[in-house]
């Protein structure tokens, strides 16, 4: 892998990446640390909590979150329901569920305009590779729970349109389909 950090952006569905599932990472290396770097600026420039490599193009188990504490979620509770700062998961494995499902409002950096239902277990485990090549486990809960899923989906090529309600897939439905004819016929 040669990338040129720079040059890398958001993608946006339908691209085909998105929906690759995405190759092991055998080793950690100066590049990765640029790469999930520049994954951690992207996402805070768009707003956005998580971000996974295959989002900006890249087919790689990789993906960085920051979810911010608020009233409902802090680092402080156990399990933790934020992060408290950016955090790097490569070749992450989702090794436990807990909690019956429950839905909850989703959006994409890579589905602009879209938000909708997603049922999801409250709390999951999680077993991920940091940039120094350590394997590490987090329980989590809450919104960062949520976020951990959804980024672990992106790396099995599943999207929240995948996920989401039938009323959501319903409220959803132009602008799935405005995202396909841009596609089609990208603005200059
Ligand atoms: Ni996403």
């Amino acid at each position: 892998m040669s990338v040129n950090v720079a040059n890398l952006a958001i993608l946006h569905y339908p691209e085909k990446v998105l929906r690759t599932p995405a190759k092991a990472i055998k080793q950690v290396t100066e590049e990765t640390r640029q790469v999930a770097e520049r994954m951690i600026e992207l996402m805070y420039e768009a707003d956005g909590i998580g971000l996974a490599a295959p989002q900006i193009g890249l087919s790689i188990s990789l993906f960085v979150l920051d979810v911010p504490s608020s009233e409902k979620n802090s680092p402080e509770t156990d399990p933790p329901s934020a992060t408290g700062d950016a955090m790097v998961f490569i070749n992450p494995k989702l090794v436990a569920f807990e909690g019956a499902p429950e839905p909850y409002e989703e959006g994409c950096l890579s589905l602009p305009d879209i938000r909708g239902d997603v049922l999801r277990p409250p709390v999951v485990t999680v077993e991920a590779t940091d940039l120094d090549g350590k394997r590490f486990t987090l329980r989590a809960s809450g919104l960062l729970a949520r976020c951990i899923q959804h980024e672990f989906d992106h790396l099995q090529g599943i999207l929240i349109l995948d996920k989401m309600t039938q009323m959501a897939r319903l409220k959803n439905r132009t602008a799935v389909r405005d995202l396909e004819r841009e596609a089609e016929h990208p603005k200059k």
